[in-house]
């Protein structure tokens, strides 16, 4: 009886401590902060700009496998590369008074009004992957990200470097980025700086593919209709490149050898392309960037001062290189 009785009032006790324990963490996702039921995980609010490539989806799990292994509360919300619905999820996240707000801006203009309203919240902004052009540094923490210009000069130098034996014209088509994209803007001006000095190589055409592979395809198609005589193709990133390939062997052409394909991002698809010898070289861009986020979301939630630009660590591929480092590419 005396045994029961005890085994009983320890269950009792048990049920309580649970059910305390688990109303805690409901006040902590309800109200979305550290301020309900004393769990006091800081709750970061991300606004992805879509799943547009493989180096975007990459990017999505690097942010959510960092957020859970740092014990950070990920609001994440996928903007499908419109601004506008990146504009509402940052509106979202401030009546919802998160900690921290990150995100990777669609586009470089625009964002003055939005940010300014997280800077009245006194919530932190971390820009993440791409820039905005806003003249107001304050409206930001820190942009951690790639140097996109960097990515588009060391593709046009690599192109300089491998036509020094051209006699002719060398005709270029470029599949741009999302217009008015940060990666787009910087990588094609990159490109432009570094074979101005080289009066052969030529852009003939150059058009916005919006970063996906259906993008590119049409667009290369587009190209090789009105201009048969393509030598080169600068696509700002693998998945574009990967849709032209389609476009061209269906045009009769042998991808690598006919035309030269340059494109950045480095992806396994990628990398798979140009260790097959489809593509030419690629410079790197890392999507991995989740453990430095959580790193900065932390830092600037304690109120610590971050470097106002830190910037990826790249490299660039040939295809003798892609081959060699394909078994270990995690993405
Ligand atoms: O902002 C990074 C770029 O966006 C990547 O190069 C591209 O693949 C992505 O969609």
């Amino acid at each position: 009886m005396r045994t029961r009785r005890t085994a009983r009032t320890t269950v009792a006790a048990l049920v309580t401590v649970l059910l305390a324990g688990s109303l805690a963490a409901c006040g902590n996702s309800d109200t979305g902060g550290d301020s309900g039921g004393g769990d006091d995980k800081i709750v970061l609010g991300f606004s992805q700009v879509g799943a547009e490539s493989g180096w975007r989806t990459a990017n999505t799990t690097s942010i959510k496998e960092a957020a859970a292994e740092a014990g950070i509360e990920l609001k994440f919300d996928d903007a499908q590369q419109k601004q506008e619905n990146q504009i509402k999820a940052i509106r979202n996240f401030i009546q919802q008074k998160v900690d921290v707000i990150a995100f990777s801006p669609v586009v470089e203009s625009g964002w003055d009004t939005v940010l300014k309203e997280a800077k009245d919240a006194g919530i932190p902004v971390i820009l993440t992957d791409r820039a905005v052009d806003s003249a107001d540094k304050s409206l930001y923490k820190t942009f951690l990200g790639s140097d996109f210009v960097k990515e588009g000069r060391l593709s046009g130098e690599w192109l300089v470097e491998n036509t020094r034996s051209a006699t002719g014209p060398v005709n270029i088509v470029e599949l741009q980025g999302t217009t008015g994209s940060a990666p787009a803007n910087d990588r094609k001006k990159g490109f432009a700086e570094a074979i101005a000095a080289s009066p052969n190589l030529k852009i003939i055409a150059s058009q916005s593919g919006d970063f996906t592979r259906a993008g590119g395809k049409q667009v290369m198609e587009q190209f090789l209709k009105a201009n048969p005589d393509v030598d080169v193709l600068f696509a700002h990133n693998d998945d574009m490149g990967l849709g032209a390939l389609e476009a061209i062997t269906a045009a009769g052409k042998t991808p690598g050898k006919d035309i030269l394909i340059i494109t950045i991002d480095a992806v396994k698809d990628g990398m798979q392309a140009l260790a097959d010898g489809k593509f030419n070289f690629i410079a790197e861009c890392s999507p991995l960037l989740g453990p430095q986020l959580m790193e900065l979301t932390k830092k600037v939630h304690a109120g610590e001062e971050v470097p106002v630009r830190i910037e990826t660590e790249e490299t660039t591929f040939t295809q003798e290189q892609a081959r060699k480092a394909l078994p270990d590419r995690k993405y």
